[in-house]
């Protein structure tokens, strides 16, 4: 069940800058939120949220703004509606053999987009921002998102699902048209 966070971004919640490839941040392993934690993972998350609706985006993970812990914000923003989740430590309980292809973007990739193969439907367990465990089962676009944003949680970017060669070509891409923004 989605978390009862403000949808809007209180005022003096400052967005958080989101890191780029190849930034070694990214490619950290998070460790577990504890459960002293609670307030800290209460702002950062409604920074995150903030910083995510205005990339804008559908799902950040804490490593893209320099977090290395077990924290990631989803909204899929259905018909324009807002439906924040924040999942504190999410781990994959289930997958399911079937497998969906759906073309993935990653906003510390900006600009490329590839096909990712991965199970059709995943069951995730993780705790709300009051430390309740929750548990949900998706398909769709959401369970593309969840494995996704579950990743980031670990290095692992969605570029590392494709060949090194699609990943290669594409990140060189990335990098060049980062050098003429530059010059701009
Ligand atoms: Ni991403």
């Amino acid at each position: 069940m989605p978390d009862s966070v403000p949808a809007e971004a209180p005022p003096d919640a400052s967005l958080l800058p989101i890191l780029l490839v190849p930034d070694a941040r990214l490619r950290a392993k998070c460790r577990l939120v504890g459960p002293t934690e609670a307030d800290q993972i209460r702002d950062l998350s409604a920074r995150m949220l903030a910083s995510m609706y205005a990339a804008p985006g559908i799902g950040l993970a804490a490593p893209q703004v320099g977090v290395g812990l077990r924290l990631c914000v989803i909204d899929l923003q259905k018909e324009d509606a807002w439906a924040p989740m924040v999942l504190v430590n999410p781990e994959i309980v289930a997958a399911s053999t079937e497998l969906a292809t759906r073309e993935e973007g990653c906003l510390s990739i900006p600009g490329q987009f590839a096909e990712v193969t991965r199970p059709a439907r995943v069951k995730v367990r993780y705790q709300d921002l009051s430390g309740a465990r929750q548990e949900v089962e998706a398909e769709g676009l959401l369970s593309t998102c969840l494995q996704h944003e579950i990743d980031h949680l670990d290095g692992v970017l969605f570029v590392d699902h494709l060949s090194a060669l699609k990943r290669n070509m594409m990140l060189r891409k990335l990098a060049k048209e980062m050098k003429a923004k530059a010059r701009e």
